[in-house]
């Protein structure tokens, strides 16, 4: 196969399911955009959580829009293996964001086992920043769901957007 050579462009993965993309997605992107040359921001199936709220090409767009600014960073689909699309790609890294200990079991078993499927492709843990250790979609999907301000948790260009897919219809509140 095509080794990786030096001389090449280093290109890195962001891979998930981004229902919808946090600031805390976000926060390792650009950080990630600034290790290597090129970034992909995968948009991808996690076979355990498929009732998306938002549909794929929802979640794309949503990604393009708050990485539009970063120049090396472009936002794709792919509906089957990590593995292979990084393959495809000439990637050599997958970089994610671990918080808590509780990540901590779950990447490890997709880091080996995507190791397995791709030897030459590394995976790269980044340390949340600390204001994002409690952060992820499903509590964002949570708190907008019952009416709570998620500004803090996603970026302002999609604050609108998603309250309203998400956002209780009036008198359907469950105290209400
Ligand atoms: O944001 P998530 O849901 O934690 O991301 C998980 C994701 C989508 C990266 C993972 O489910 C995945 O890699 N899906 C693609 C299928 C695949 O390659 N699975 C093998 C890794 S165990």
């Amino acid at each position: 196969g095509k080794g990786l050579n030096h001389m090449e462009k280093r290109i890195a993965i962001c891979p998930g399911s981004f229902d919808p993309i946090t600031k805390g997605h976000l926060d390792i992107i650009r950080r990630a955009a600034n290790l290597f040359d090129e970034v992909i921001v995968l948009i991808m199936v996690n076979y355990t959580k498929t009732n998306t709220a938002f549909t794929a090409a929802e979640r794309v767009e949503m990604a393009r829009r708050v990485t539009a600014d970063i120049p090396n960073v472009r936002v794709d689909y792919y509906a089957g293996l990590l593995a292979d699309y990084a393959r495809q790609q000439g990637a050599c890294t997958l970089v994610k964001g671990l918080r808590a200990v509780t990540d901590f079991e779950y990447e490890f078993q997709m880091a080996l086992t995507n190791k397995k499927l791709y030897p030459n492709l590394e995976t790269l843990f980044l340390t949340t920043d600390i204001q994002y250790m409690y952060l992820s979609s499903s509590v964002v999907r949570q708190v907008a769901s019952f009416g709570g301000d998620i500004s803090e948790f996603v970026c302002p260009e999609l604050l609108e957007d998603i309250q309203k897919r998400l956002a209780p219809a009036p008198g359907v509140l469950p105290n209400a």
